[in-house]
């Protein structure tokens, strides 16, 4: 790949468009960006990259290009048009971003999978994730809300974010690993601090070697060593489990799948497959779950409408409260590509190979065309119609689109049932909570914190 400049040329705003010479037919045609050294922008980038994107975006447009430390000469796009395009290209055009979580997940993840691969994998994974499958997980969603919240003080503020972190690993332990048990015990002690680490050296640059066992990629390595022992004894008490054939956890579902040409998974890619499905699925869900407590206790109509419903099997508003939190607090601010085709048109632009493409969540989410008044907190948006597809990403699009978005949906909807229906929830007028990154996920700065007092009895029968 050749992505010198040769020729300098007039873009949109008046900016200065850098040609260099295409491998195929199509000139390489890059987007305008910001004249700073590597490091510089790198630098922004790491300290907020919302705020650094808001700057090159004022300036050069909803697409632009950035030379970053770890993802390399980058495209960023915040435009539901070309975040379309990129979502529904060929996949042997463009893989997923380089590096990506499966450093850490290792090379059976479909992180790491990309063209035929990853379509088999997915054709795998999609059915233990459809809404039908998902039902049968809602009575773990509320039975992991009610133990989690037995204990939870009253009328003192503490903060959200933790119990719902617990809730949604075990959550996941039980309808995607299917364990119970010691085999769960042990799961519940390995994985938090692993994720925490996992997650913050999964954005940095991987040195070649560990530097011992307690250095941080040393430590990393022996959580998997103990994790890979539980899951080969886990793996084999499903396999033995008399009710095997009627099991619903997605272990068992995919123990008892096949690819197209009837050969199984692997062991070591179940171990990474389920690991990537917990990595994904866990903090992600928890956060958006902590922002929604931080929403609503700021918007009182909100949760008093939220507690009238939650007295009824309607879900309407909750399910656009929840749609509002995902798009106001994004928890997840990008999805990104790597061009494998010698170029890849998107739009206007040709991107050589080598490149990597980045779809902006956030600042999709923040587009006053797509949702006017964009800082306003309203869930009514949602309420009778649908939000704009490519405009609204949070589980990113097309072939790749997050497996666990209907998981995460039900989960993040039951458990706000369950609290609405057995806690009367204060309203603060504290200032909002600042935006804070855990190395994957944005977080609410203070954990999503709330007040609560029990209800003397439930707003409604548990309905699962
Ligand atoms: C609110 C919670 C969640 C959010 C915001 C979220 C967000 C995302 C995003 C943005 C992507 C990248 C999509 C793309 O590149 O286009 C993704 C991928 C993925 N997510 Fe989620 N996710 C959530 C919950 C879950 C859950 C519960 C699971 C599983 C239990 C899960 C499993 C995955 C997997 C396996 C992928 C990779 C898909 C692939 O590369 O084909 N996620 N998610």
């Amino acid at each position: 790949m050749s992505d010198g400049p040769t020729r300098a040329a007039q873009g949109t705003k008046g900016t200065t468009v850098v040609e260099a010479p295409a491998t195929a037919s199509h000139a390489v045609r890059l987007p305008p960006g910001p004249r700073l050294p590597k490091l510089v922008q790198g630098i922004g980038y790491a300290v907020s990259r919302t705020w650094t994107y808001q700057q090159i975006a004022r300036r050069h447009g909803d697409v632009f290009r950035m030379n970053l430390p770890v993802f390399g000469r980058t495209v960023i796009v915040a435009n539901p048009q070309l975040a379309r395009q990129l979502f529904m290209a060929n996949t042997e055009d463009v893989g997923n971003i380089q590096p990506n979580l499966s450093r850490v997940l290792g090379k059976g993840s479909v992180f790491a999978l990309d063209g035929a691969d990853h379509r088999l994998r997915r054709k795998l994974l999609t059915p233990p994730f459809h809404g039908k499958s998902i039902k049968n997980y809602e009575n773990i969603f509320e039975e992991e809300t009610l133990r989690e919240s037995a204990n939870w003080p009253e009328g003192r503020a503490f903060s959200t974010l933790e119990p719902m972190m617990r809730i949604t690993l075990n959550a996941i332990l039980r309808a995607v690993f299917g364990a119970d048990g010691e085999q769960l015990d042990e799961l519940r002690r390995i994985i938090p601090p692993w994720v925490t680490l996992g997650s913050r050296l999964g954005v940095l640059p991987k040195p070649t070697r560990t530097f011992g066992r307690y250095s941080p990629w040393g430590r990393l390595a022996e959580y998997r060593r103990q994790y890979d022992d539980v899951i080969g004894r886990l793996i084999d008490d499903v396999k033995a489990d008399p009710n095997f054939d009627s099991r619903d956890d997605v272990l068992a579902l995919l123990l008892r799948s096949t690819y197209e040409d009837g050969s199984e998974m692997s062991r070591q890619d179940i171990g990474d497959e389920l690991l990537t499905l917990l990595a994904a699925g866990h903090e992600t869900t928890a956060s958006t779950l902590g922002w929604a407590f931080e929403r609503i206790t700021r918007h009182p109509a909100v949760l008093s409408t939220l507690v009238e419903e939650a007295a009824t099997d309607d879900n309407e508003y909750r399910q656009a409260t929840i749609l509002e939190v995902q798009r106001a607090r994004t928890v997840i601010d990008f999805a990104g590509r790597h061009v494998h085709a010698p170029t890849f048109e998107l739009g206007e632009w040709v991107i050589p190979r080598g490149y990597s493409i980045v779809v902006a969540i956030s600042q999709l989410h923040d587009r006053a065309d797509d949702f006017p008044a964009p800082e306003r907190f309203d869930p009514q948006r949602y309420v009778g119609s649908r939000p704009p597809t490519f405009a609204f990403v949070p589980f990113g699009g097309g072939t790749r689109r997050c497996v666990g978005a209907a998981f995460a949906n039900v989960e993040m909807d039951v458990v706000l049932r369950t609290v609405l229906r057995h806690f009367v929830i204060d309203t603060t007028t504290a200032p909002d909570e600042k935006i804070h990154s855990r190395g994957v996920a944005f977080t609410p700065k203070d954990g999503g914190r709330i007040i609560v007092h029990r209800r003397e009895t439930p707003l409604a029968e548990e309905t699962t």
